[in-house]
């Protein structure tokens, strides 16, 4: 009842955003939702969209009817609008271009008229799923082989795992991670595999936040695996050589040792 009475002396307003955040992948443009309930013209108001931190650097601002971005955040210069048409309608979204992943986070925008003012958050989340992981062999290391997984081009930071045929998590070296010019991430982690049963070994790139997952399978030829052993190849070339050499050496030397006993008897 109350409000009702405040309504009539004042052009009370709520600003509404979104209740998910938003999610935009990078590279592309997103709108950011905000509106007034009741759908009264903000046209004549004051838009404000900020980044939500201490000091609310400013993203976007309009007051006296037009666009005032002197003081704009530098990295969206000339990537934000707000919808002119669309502002009659009480719809003060904000229009973001070209998204990067330094855009990530909570904004707020604030609608202010002469006498009233609210404000709404929305949460900007950004996304880059990267390139399909890269396998690599690196070599012959500490009796196996090496291998190398590399991925390009994520956001958020993704998780690296290593595993058998069988979907098991391996044991593998700590990943690292580069940040790239668009400050988007690279991965890499390295493994040292034995000989199994299929040498069959997945490298597996996932982001669980965005819901996103890349995997290359790799298969290693089993002979690699034998060269990676040089004292398997000596114990059996002993085996295949050695043990008769030695059956000949321990039978015909004293057969001929006897043999020349006799004639010299
Ligand atoms: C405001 O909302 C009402 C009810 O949803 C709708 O009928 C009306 O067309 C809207 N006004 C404008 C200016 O969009
Ligand atoms: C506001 O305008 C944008 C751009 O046209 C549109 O995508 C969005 O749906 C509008 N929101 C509302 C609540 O009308």
């Amino acid at each position: 009842i109350n409000s009702q009475c405040v309504f009539f002396f004042t052009e009370r307003f709520e600003v509404l955003g979104p209740a998910q955040p938003v999610v935009a992948v990078a590279g592309e443009d997103v709108v950011l939702p905000c509106y007034l309930k009741p759908n009264i013209s903000a046209v004549d108001l004051h838009v404000e969209w900020f980044r939500v931190q201490i000091d609310n650097p400013i993203v976007h601002l309009y007051r006296d009817h037009e666009d005032r971005n002197e003081n704009q955040v530098p990295s969206y210069r000339g990537r934000t609008s707000l919808f002119p048409e669309e502002l009659k309608k009480g719809n003060t979204s904000l229009k973001l271009y070209d998204v990067r992943s330094s855009d990530d986070g909570p904004y707020k925008c604030f609608v202010e008229s002469q006498e009233w003012q609210d404000d709404s958050w929305i949460n900007l989340h950004i996304k880059a799923v990267g390139t399909q992981p890269l396998i690599s062999i690196e070599g012959y290391k500490e009796g196996g082989i090496s291998l190398v997984c590399e991925s390009k081009g994520w956001y958020p930071q993704p998780q690296v795992v290593w595993m058998d045929s069988e979907g098991h998590n391996l044991t593998a070296g700590p990943t690292e991670t580069e940040r790239d010019s668009m400050d988007l991430f690279t991965v890499r982690r390295r493994i040292i595999v034995q000989e199994t049963e299929t040498n069959r070994f997945t490298c597996r790139v996932q982001q669980q936040q965005i819901n996103e997952m890349k995997e290359t399978i790799t298969d290693i030829p089993g002979e690699m695996f034998h060269r990676a052993h040089p004292w398997k190849v000596a114990f059996a070339v002993f085996f295949s050589l050695g043990v008769p050499a030695i059956i000949i050496l321990a039978v015909l030397i004293p057969r001929y040792m006897k043999q020349q006993r006799e004639k010299g008897i």
